[in-house]
């Protein structure tokens, strides 16, 4: 059954305070909620508490046990008669029989929680809807030897020892919030501390929680910590409230991490990190979370969301505000095509199919489904086009009166964009249809130049195709950066401006044009759209060396690989001069970071390259993106060979530079690979054994794993020898080989999934092996239909431990329309068969029934 967001009602009960009692136990806890509750207006229903699970053991209204409470589905429905009662419900849970890793659930002998979005249910009984704001106090009593330390949301109270070997704890959380940002934490943790001075002079103590072996890898996080809460109130005027700031670093995690208030949780493959275990993008991926999760205080949960259709008003938000302290830290360049990568390879294919879904959605059957790359990333662009619409000034007038307006509420997107327009005076009516409208817009843009009149026109047309439940679709605001450069001398013929597309086409024209311009648009990807333009190779390469914005000068590159390598995978001709020269130019140039150049002359992936094309051929496009990638190897060894000698012997060192050199060392070596050298194989061993951190050593893993040289199993086997205990570094030993793109690999990945090592119990691992398995194009799309079955055995076998892992592996599948008849069939005959399994969850019934639809 779908909920919609018509239908939101404001509750009808509130509850102002909320006291919770934990008797801790791995197989029974015992958990006593009082709450008091107080009627909504005249609202005049019954009190109704979510629950999933549990039993209610006892339930007293005003100190007295009452019984005449019943069930509506899972919901406890309790009648009151006045208007303001104390209700104490009492259950029993068991933790260590938690495999969906949602509410109190163990991990490597340690209880946490997760409560979002409806976790907290699964510990209680309460209204578990975000627009329910309480003030909650907390005491935990657990045996003190197994679980010595404490923790829960807010500041500590008071503690103490009991005569039986246990102890207790009390906090509390002065904030009122909603219950899903509810955590506690209990288990044998060791703590990395550190101080902060807010702006106003208040000292906050920080602490990184995690098991004491592990200590030493929570440097980098702490630092993170430190640099975001300075970065806030830098940028947005925003200081950190409590006495207390921790983060708990566990195992067993369903996604990324958790912004609970004063008592973040993490999976620990974003805190832990060193240069032995931990990559650059490990690095940057932690600092990244970290702000994500510090800054969700202020955007998410200061200001909550009204509903769960609201979930990008702080995702999305947050998503962008975490973008812009990574660009801070580092490469604002390299960051913002970052940032676009990942949008391409994961919202792109999700806004085209059956799973497309507006950024604020009108409907869903389960909350979980819906933590999506649509509502986090494809938000972050909206803010980000807003930002661009108000600039700089209006923008952060903007965020002030929405974080000074709705302070303590439970907001929605609406506020957020009235809050920008009232700041502003710009009217944003239009804009708002990116919230309501899925799918990428497409934009056709086409320059001609008449020199006698000295006069360019740029003709522009969009054109927003049909999702799901949306057949017609109106016009969007398309804000484009565009710029003009002479195709002879090099110049600059215009300024930088921003054209506002928002009718089905316009055109444009500029003036006192003599020398033939080159379009430069969607600079620094100033729009989520694709762009299809009818600029001539020649056009591009000369962007590609020219173009004064990084982001632009990427994407040209981007585009000539992309129309040469969709020609080749078409006809089977390849024709690789023109990229082969510009990849050269840009190798080259003594002005560019080694880390733009890098990201300039990676070829765009397989997939990426599927979506350009109208029937994916999986093998055909392997085959081109091969072909070239070996004429490249080959015609530019020498360069190659530079630019990985280039990267040097210096001692790692987490640098902007440094972390430059070593991603363009390993992109030149896997191109060294390519080339067939007959001591290629032999130089990437040498950097696997050289290396002394974990970059270099997993760039030359990935490169000698798609080969067939014996290096490829020596440095398998040593790396498994090396990190076999370590369970994050053993996740990129079975992701690095579901990566390969050798023939055996479906083959491969099969044995894997029955190493002693593999198990579905871990979030994480399970990613690493089906989830990197199924994104590997030709080996998942193999045409005897092994790769679908291995992912939907795989998955209906998840689905009994952990619904929401699960759901979010199946989209692949979904994907059936881009491909021939025959995968077609039988990506439809695994998704029915998930769909007809017995028992199976709301989330893979929404999922898959979905994917068969849409
Ligand atoms: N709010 C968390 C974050 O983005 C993620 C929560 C994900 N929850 C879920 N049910 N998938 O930082
Ligand atoms: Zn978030």
């Amino acid at each position: 059954v779908a909920i919609r967001r018509v239908d939101y009602t404001a509750p009808a009960w509130l509850v102002p305070t909320t006291r919770l009692e934990f008797t801790l136990d791995p197989s029974a806890t015992r958990v006593i909620a009082t709450l008091s509750v107080t009627r909504n207006g005249d609202h005049r229903d019954p009190l109704k508490l979510d629950g999933a699970g549990q039993r209610p053991l006892s339930i007293m209204v005003d100190g007295v046990a009452v019984n005449d409470w019943h069930f509506e589905g899972e919901q406890l429905v309790i009648p009151l008669s006045g208007d303001a009662h104390v209700v104490e419900t009492e259950v029993e849970i068991a933790p260590d029989r938690n495999t969906q890793l949602m509410g109190l659930y163990a991990s490597g002998g340690n209880l946490c929680t997760q409560c979002e979005a409806e976790g907290f249910r699964r510990i209680t009984y309460f209204p578990d809807r975000p627009d329910v704001l309480s003030r909650y106090s907390v005491r935990m009593t657990a045996d003190k030897a197994r679980f010595p330390v404490l923790l829960a949301n807010g500041d500590p109270v008071a503690q103490g020892d009991l005569a039986d070997g246990r102890h207790w704890a009390e906090w509390n959380d002065p904030f009122p919030k909603p219950s899903y940002l509810f955590a506690i934490v209990a288990g044998d943790l060791a703590v990395n501390s550190g101080s902060f001075t807010t702006m106003s002079g208040r000292e906050v103590s920080l602490g990184i929680w995690v098991r004491k072996a592990e200590l030493a890898k929570t440097d980098h996080a702490l630092e993170a910590l430190a640099l975001s809460m300075a970065w806030d109130e830098a940028t947005y005027g925003r200081e950190y409230d409590l006495d207390v700031f921790n983060i708990v670093a566990v195992d067993d995690f369903n996604f990324g991490a958790m912004e609970n208030k004063g008592l973040n949780i993490f999976n620990s493959r974003y805190i832990l990190a060193d240069p032995d275990t931990a990559t650059d993008y490990d690095y940057d991926a932690i600092a990244a979370v970290v702000a994500h999760e510090y800054f969700h205080n202020w955007s998410g949960n200061r200001i909550t969301c009204r509903d769960w259709f609201q979930l990008s008003l702080k995702e999305g938000f947050t998503v962008y505000r975490d973008q812009g302290f990574s660009a801070d830290q580092g490469s604002r360049a390299v960051k913002r095509i970052e940032d676009v990568r990942g949008l391409r390879a994961s919202q792109f294919p999700e806004d085209s199919g059956p799973l497309a879904h507006p950024v604020r959605p009108e409907s869903y059957q389960e909350i979980s489904n819906f933590y999506t790359a649509t509502i986090y990333n494809k938000g972050a662009e909206l803010i980000r086009m807003m930002a661009a619409i108000l600039g700089p000034k209006n923008f952060r007038a903007g965020t002030d009166l929405y974080f000074d307006r709705f302070d303590g509420t439970a907001a929605t997107c609406e506020d957020f964009v009235a809050s920008m327009e009232e700041a502003s005076g710009i009217d944003l009516t239009q804009f708002r249809l990116w919230y309501s409208q899925a799918g990428t817009p497409r934009l056709s843009a086409s320059l001609s130049h008449d020199p006698a009149a000295r006069r360019a026109t740029l003709t522009l047309a969009q054109h927003v195709p049909a999702t799901p439940g949306q057949p017609d679709k109106a016009p969007m605001v398309l804000p484009l950066a565009i710029k003009l450069f002479g195709a002879d001398t090099g110049t600059a013929l215009i300024d930088e401006r921003l054209v506002l597309l928002d009718g089905p086409g316009e055109t444009i024209r500029f003036e006192g044009i003599d020398e033939r311009p080159v379009l430069s648009i969607n600079r620094g990807f100033s729009a989520p759209v694709v762009v299809e333009s009818d600029r001539s190779a020649a056009d591009l390469a000369f962007l590609s060396a020219h173009d004064d914005d990084p982001f632009a000068r990427y994407e040209a590159m981007q585009q000539l690989m992309l129309e040469t390598l969709v020609a080749s995978a078409s006809t089977g001709r390849a024709e690789h001069d023109g990229v082969i020269a510009a990849v050269a130019r840009t190798l080259e140039d003594p002005d560019l970071d080694p880390a733009f150049i890098a990201e300039a002359v990676m070829l765009p992936s397989e997939s990426f390259i599927g979506d350009q094309t109208r029937i994916v051929d999986p093998d055909a496009i392997f085959r081109a993106r091969d072909g070239l990638r070996r004429d490249l190897g080959t015609q530019l060894e020498r360069q190659w060979r530079q630019a990985h000698a280039r990267a040097g012997s210096a001692p790692f060192a987490y640098t902007p530079e440094g972390k430059g050199l070593r991603r363009l060392r390993s992109v030149a070596l896997a191109y060294i690979m390519a080339s067939d050298a007959p001591d290629a194989a032999e130089l990437a061993l040498a950097q696997f054994e050289g290396a002394d951190n974990m970059t270099d050593r997993q760039g030359a893993l990935t490169a000698l794993v798609s080969s067939t040289a014996a290096q490829r199993d020596t440095a398998l086997d040593r790396f498994y020898a090396r990190y076999s205990s370590n369970p994050l570094v053993l996740d990129k030993w079975f992701q690095t080989q579901a990566q390969s793109s050798r023939d055996d690999t479906g083959t491969v990945v099969a044995a894997l999934a029955r190493h002693p090592d593999f198990t579905l119990t871990n979030p994480n691992r399970a990613r690493a092996l089906i989830g990197a398995f199924a994104a590997n194009q030709r080996a998942f799309h193999a045409i005897d239909g092994s790769g679908y079955r291995f992912l939907a055995d795989h998955l209906i076998a998840l689905d009994r431990l952990n619904p929401q892992t699960a759901a979010k592996l199946l989209p692949p599948l979904g994907r059936w329309r881009r491909f021939d008849a025959k995968r077609a069939g039988l990506m439809r005959a695994e998704l029915e068969r998930i769909l007809h399994t017995p028992g199976l969850s709301r989330d893979m019934v929404e999922q898959s029934s979905k994917s068969l639809e849409g």
